[in-house]
């Protein structure tokens, strides 16, 4: 069984109020970190970890906090990314669920490496229980002294304020969130200037996925090479992979980064259900390019996954089995990304329309010979035109479910039918 990071404590239980936590040795991470060490410490020792952000990019954490300036005259701000939204992924409710100190946890120490007084915690509309869950977890973090002011008197301050988004997938895109916690609509930023030094109300400001906050707690307990050694070089540690589609024990599995894809289908997640064929995975969310069955020895992590051309994304690993048509996989992805595009930019704006409405006439038997060609051509001219990146997550689905299942589409479009019901039936 691989060493646990973040659910370490809780793999089959929770630990909601802090007197559990604390009884796991919660908030002993904290006092090591405010009691002997400067936040530059904090910044080196996740820098050395190795740990990269789970919310999509993989962007490495300690570098992050460290673009923060230090002399500026203006508050600096932690935003935490609780948005999760991106089809197929699942692990931040499991965090905040089981573990919400943990959270909590690292949400103090991340803000004290940073120097912010201050953290917004944005959690999606969608997530009512989870978000009074978050509110219970501020109250009793507030009534033991571990936030408030003169955090277990180190000196140093800190407030939490928990906001409710309202249900829009581009309010993860990181400057999206900022405008809506703003109050505004949450239309994504043109970049640079980066949020690190233009950030929430125009002040320096780091914007961090949940499952990353919740990883530094350990690391600063155990150790930075203790962590990178659980995973591959550059990739430090576990990461959450939230398993869902045809396989016989869907769920959310902790597993070092670098683990083949394959062990993750066959091993943790129960095999194939019903023994039948695998055909494809999606392996980090619905906007990463697909794989085919013979590319699962892949290791899972972020650099492998890149080097076969695609991505691990959030970590939302999606089995399909022979039985999955992928047109109609495809044509489902694509109208999430028409209905999502927060329409600011002309390429994402009418290319995530087109390709919904001709995968759609392709799915009804009412494709056109010219219609593949027209989506690999309009998906092409959105990847790397927009200003998010939420464009090349519409496109680069369809460029590879394409590519690697041509033949289906091709039968779809001349036959006027699916091949896999022909195969079925
Ligand atoms: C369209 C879109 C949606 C996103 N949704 C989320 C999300 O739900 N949660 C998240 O943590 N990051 C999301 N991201 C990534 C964030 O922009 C950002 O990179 C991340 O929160 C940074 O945290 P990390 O460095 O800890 O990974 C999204 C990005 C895009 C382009
Ligand atoms: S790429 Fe799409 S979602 Fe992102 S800002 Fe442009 S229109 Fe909005």
């Amino acid at each position: 069984m691989p060493e646990l990071v973040v659910l370490r404590d809780v793999q089959d239980s929770e630990l909601r109020h802090i007197e559990d936590y604390l009884k796991v040795g919660g908030y002993q991470a904290l006092k090591k970190v405010l009691l002997e060490l400067k936040p530059e410490q904090v910044v080196d020792e996740v820098k050395k970890s190795g740990l990269r952000g789970r919310g999509g990019a993989g962007f490495p954490t300690g570098m992050k906090w460290s673009f923060i300036p230090k002399n500026v005259d203006k508050p600096k701000y932690l935003v935490v990314n609780a948005d999760e939204s991106e089809p197929g992924t699942c692990k931040d409710r499991v965090i905040i669920e089981r573990n919400p100190h943990l959270l909590m946890e690292g949400i103090v120490i991340g803000s004290y490496a940073i120097g912010a007084h201050c953290c917004y915690l944005y959690i999606r509309g969608e997530y009512y229980e989870q978000a009074q869950i978050l509110s219970l977890a501020i109250e009793e973090a507030y009534q033991h002294g571990f936030l408030g002011k003169n955090i277990l008197r180190s000196g140093y301050d800190l407030d939490v304020h928990l906001h409710r988004g309202a249900g829009a997938y581009i309010c993860g895109e990181e400057t999206g969130l900022l405008e809506s916690l703003e109050g505004k609509k949450g239309w994504p930023r043109l970049k640079p200037p980066f949020p690190a030094v233009v950030g929430l109300y125009g002040c320096p400001t780091v914007i961090n996925n949940v499952e990353t906050l919740a990883t530094v707690p350990r690391i600063m307990e155990r150790g930075a090479d203790w962590f990178a050694s659980l995973g591959t070089p550059k990739n430090g540690g576990t990461r959450l992979f939230a398993v869902s589609g045809h396989v016989n024990k869907p769920g959310t599995y902790e597993l070092p980064l670098g683990i083949p894809l394959r062990e993750i289908i066959f091993n943790y997640a129960g095999g194939m259900k019903d023994d039948k064929v695998l055909k494809a995975v999606i392996p980090g969310g619905s906007s990463c390019p697909i794989l085919t069955a013979d590319e699962i020895d892949v290791k899972m992590d972020f650099d492998s996954v890149a080097a076969i051309g695609s991505m691990l994304g959030s970590g939302g690993v999606v089995v399909m089995n022979e039985e999955a048509c992928m047109v109609k996989v495809l044509l489902r992805i694509a109208k999430f990304y028409a209905h999502e595009s927060c329409g600011q930019c002309t390429p994402c704006r009418e290319g995530t329309t087109w390709l919904k409405n001709i995968l759609q006439r392709v799915n009804d038997g009412q494709g056109r010979p010219k219609d593949l060609d027209h989506l690999m051509g309009i998906a092409f001219n959105m990847i790397g035109t927009t200003i998010c990146p939420l464009s090349d997550a519409a496109a680069l689905p369809v460029r590879s479910f394409i590519q690697k299942f041509r033949k289906e589409f091709e039968y779809h479009v001349h036959q006027k039918a699916c091949d896999v019901a022909q195969v079925m039936v």
